[in-house]
């Protein structure tokens, strides 16, 4: 097994940069190759965990994923460029490089200032989440139906670029390996809360379970705090047999009604009462843009991602982290916290009374929110994947929903 650190070369072409990140089953590299004159192209280059290496199943998952990675060719979906077996048997992935940061990123930068996420901004990130998915999902191959499911949309698989485009990565999680990632408490972790309550009785991955679990990523987005939170999986699998949905209204009572509907008509717990497609929710959202004074547009979206990236920057300073530990402190432990998913109106932190930002305003922190509003609380900053080697390399804990 080879040992991976910066500056050594992969597959005799890729040369690592910087360890940006590691997920359920990859750690994630910046890497270079380089050309002729000079040329450098930036890269994203995946590796297995080196604790997972050598696990036929994780190699299989790992195969699969760029497998179907590669069938997909889409604006929104990040491309896969390559893949490839080293010179000691280890496999790599290399896709395009986000220069930017994922939607768990993008909202954290909110709640480390106790703000609330735009609707607007994030209702249109939702839509370049929906054309990646509506086109995955209607997929032909020589004539023929074969569509490809995400199964794993999560914040931090939607990819955020500084200009503005949103791009929704590893798609192809392999199918005959779901049982393994539920039953490997390593790999699920923080994932089951995006997850399809079908899928938890055993049911079969369908466009509308995708659907659901964008539905918990907008809803989370927005209302600025977790949706299905447990203090174990065991008790997020629980929540998922009945799930109850706080009407998002009552924490954003800024948002306009008919968005709030599309979210839940999403986050249905009969799949047949969902959206039967992405296309038809795209359709519904699009409407929904439509109706607003102002068209938000990708410049929107650049704008208020370069916005966050400095916020997650700023957060980062000494007296940031000093702000961060009394806040940590004065919290209440979450052990005896109440459950963040009750439905009883006395358990909820009462978002609702809160100042809310206008429906208009699309700048960041127009909506200022107790800290505690956040289930996620004061963590600390996470790296920010497209800032560059020196913030990246500052390791952070990691927010609780990673895995
Ligand atoms: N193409 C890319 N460009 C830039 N950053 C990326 C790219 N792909 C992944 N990342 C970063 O690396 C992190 C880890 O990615 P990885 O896919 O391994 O884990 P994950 O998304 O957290 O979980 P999962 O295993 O379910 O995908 C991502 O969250 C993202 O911040
Ligand atoms: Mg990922």
């Amino acid at each position: 097994m080879s040992v991976d650190e910066v500056g050594i070369k992969i597959g005799g072409r890729y040369e690592l940069i910087q360890d940006v990140a590691s997920g359920g089953m990859a750690t994630v590299w910046r890497a270079a190759v380089h050309g002729a004159a000079g040329f450098t192209r930036v890269v994203a280059l995946k590796r297995i965990r080196e604790d997972l290496r050598g696990l036929p199943h994780i190699v299989d998952m790992f195969v699969e994923e760029a497998r179907v990675g590669a069938a997909l060719r889409h604006p929104n979906v990040v491309q896969v460029h390559d893949f490839g077996v080293d010179e000691n048997g280890d496999h790599y992935l290399v896709t395009e490089w986000v220069q930017g940061i994922h939607l768990g990123d993008y909202a954290q930068s909110y709640e480390v200032r106790g703000e609330k996420a735009p609707f607007e901004i994030v209702t249109a990130m939702a839509i370049g989440v929906l054309r990646a998915l509506s086109a995955a999902h209607t997929r032909m191959e020589v004539g023929k139906p074969a569509p490809i499911l995400h199964r794993d949309v999560t914040p931090q698989n939607i990819l955020l670029d500084e200009n503005g485009v949103v791009k929704l990565a590893d798609f192809g999680l392999a199918r005959a390996m779901d049982r393994d990632r539920m039953t490997s408490p390593d790999i699920v972790k923080g994932k089951l809360s995006y997850m399809a309550p079908e899928l938890t009785r055993g049911g079969l991955p369908t466009a509308r379970s995708d659907l659901f679990s964008l539905g918990v990523v907008m809803w989370e987005t927005i209302a600025g705090q977790r949706l299905f939170d447990g203090l174990s999986d065991a008790e997020v699998y629980q929540m998922l047999q009945a799930p109850k949905v706080p009407m998002l209204s009552m924490k954003r009572p800024d948002i306009p009604l008919s968005l709030a509907m599309q979210i839940h008509r999403a986050l249905e717990t009969d799949p047949a009462k969902r959206f039967q497609s992405a296309q038809e929710m795209l359709t519904e959202l699009l409407k929904d843009q439509r109706r607003l004074p102002e068209p938000v547009d990708a410049p929107d979206i650049s704008q208020s991602v370069r916005e966050a990236i400095r916020r997650l920057r700023a957060s980062k300073t000494p007296e940031a982290a000093r702000l961060a530990n009394e806040a940590a402190k004065n919290a209440v432990p979450k052990a005896l916290a109440v459950p963040a998913f009750s439905n009883s109106p006395a358990s909820r932190p009462d978002v609702s009374r809160q100042a809310a930002p206008s429906a208009k305003s699309k700048t960041p922190g127009a909506a200022r929110v107790s800290s505690k509003g956040g289930a996620r609380g004061s963590a600390p900053p996470p790296p920010l994947p497209g800032s560059g080697s020196s913030e990246r390399s500052q390791s952070v804990p990691p927010r609780p929903n990673k895995k």
